[in-house]
């Protein structure tokens, strides 16, 4: 089929041509957007899910739907890197110098921009690693004591008074919230706790791994009367075919009930695996209709260029001891295992892996998801790790 009309779009954040099975969760979105514009307080939404299933997308999507109810946005990724501060804070001063070019003055836009001329001081003296400038004296005494928990809710709570005065409301994104340090958490969660209390027009998004739910609420107990944390996961049946079949048939082509049945059963119904073979399929097939011949093809490529992409970027970061672990891990199938169980195949007690395991957590590679438990993040990763390691290790250095 013609390359240049192949309508899937395997990658990161990439628009899919059909964004199936989150209706319901768009609406939600939606609503949550205009309770706010209208003055009501409303629950942030943490979008929870694997590698791949869609967060970014629908993220990008709920940001584009905040823009046309004529919200200010801005949308930060976290990373192992940077810190919150220095995130956060050109995106704010984006926001707040618009509110000021807004008409008439606004003494609340002003003191919001002395408030974060002086929360950057603070944070300078602290971490020193803010390259943004801002021309306006610092309100001494606000938001500058170093102490992030402290600052960063007032900060915010002058921002909100300041949307207010301007009657706009804003709304925060958040992707890969799972890489915040504790203590930046703790602070953005006190943050909205702050304007949820003053009833401020401030909304947040976010995404993150599995175990943001429980990162939230050890962090504060009240996290989960702030944000709802709706799982993204794979599509069902219907909603996968869908992703699949309707790109191709605006283009005309159509596959054959097998084919689609086998890119199910390849793709797990996870939307960047759907893409990755939807993609490869169009490309090896010579017409239409799509045969699961050119299913099983296309497979052969896919798994190459996902072992050389997806998964490899992700195995290219671990030390040998982590991927002596997972390899363990992947020897007992897809997942979740007991860390008591991955810990035998090494001939180890399960206490001295903590700290490994911390690390992969801490990584993004695995998460908890109930207590002694451990899985993977990214679907099929058990899959690759036995590809790629064909045989196991029977120890692990301590
Ligand atoms: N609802 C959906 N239906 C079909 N494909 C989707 C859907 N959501 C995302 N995708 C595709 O999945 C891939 C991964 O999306 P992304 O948002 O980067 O995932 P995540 O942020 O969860 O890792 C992209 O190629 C995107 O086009
Ligand atoms: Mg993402």
């Amino acid at each position: 089929m013609d390359p240049f009309r192949n309508p899937f779009a395997p990658g990161a954040g990439t628009p899919p041509p059909e964004l199936s099975g989150r209706a319901e969760l768009l609406t939600r979105s939606e609503n949550a957007l205009g309770r706010v514009q209208n003055g009501k307080s409303e629950k942030g939404i943490i979008l929870v899910g694997l590698r791949g299933v869609g967060k970014t997308v629908l993220l990008n999507e709920i940001r584009r739907e905040a823009e046309g109810q004529n919200f200010r946005t801005c949308m930060v990724e976290a990373h192992e890197g940077k810190s919150l501060p220095a995130l956060l804070i050109p995106q704010l001063r984006r926001i707040l110098l618009e509110l000021d070019r807004l008409e008439s003055l606004s003494e609340q836009v002003k003191r919001a921009l002395r408030v974060l001329k002086s929360f950057m001081n603070g944070v300078k003296t602290k971490i020193g690693e803010v390259e943004v400038s801002l021309d306006i004296d610092a309100e001494l005494g606000a938001a500058d004591s170093g102490d992030i928990e402290a600052d960063l809710p007032e900060l915010m709570g002058a921002i909100g008074r300041a949307a207010q005065a301007r009657k706009v409301a804003l709304a925060l994104f958040i992707d890969e919230i799972q890489y915040f340090k504790p203590i930046e958490l703790s602070a953005l969660i006190m943050a909205m706790h702050r304007i949820a209390q003053d009833r401020l027009p401030v909304i947040l998004f976010a995404a993150g791994l599995p175990q943001v739910v429980a990162l939230f609420g050890n962090s504060k107990s009240y996290a989960e009367r702030l944000f709802d944390f709706p799982e993204i996961g794979a599509l069902n049946e219907f909603d996968a075919i869908d992703a699949i079949e309707k790109p191709a048939s605006d283009e005309g082509v159509d596959f054959d009930s097998k084919a689609m049945a086998r890119i199910l059963v390849r793709s797990r119904g996870y939307p960047f695996f759907l893409q990755e073979w939807g993609y490869h399929t169009w490309n090896v097939a010579a017409a239409s209709p799509i045969t699961i011949d050119d299913v099983e093809k296309a497979t052969e490529i896919a798994i190459k260029r996902l072992d050389e992409g997806f998964f490899r970027v992700r195995f290219d970061r671990l030390t040998p001891r982590e991927k002596n672990y997972l390899r363990a891990m992947a020897e007992l199938g897809a997942g979740p295992h007991r860390s008591g169980d991955v810990a035998k195949q090494l001939a180890k007690k399960s206490s001295d892996l903590g700290p490994l395991r911390d690390g992969l957590i801490g990584k993004g590679m695995i998460y908890a998801p109930a207590h002694g438990d451990i899985a993977f993040t990214v679907p099929l990763f058990d899959q690759f790790m036995r590809r790629i390691m064909p045989s196991q290790p029977d120890r692990i250095e301590s």
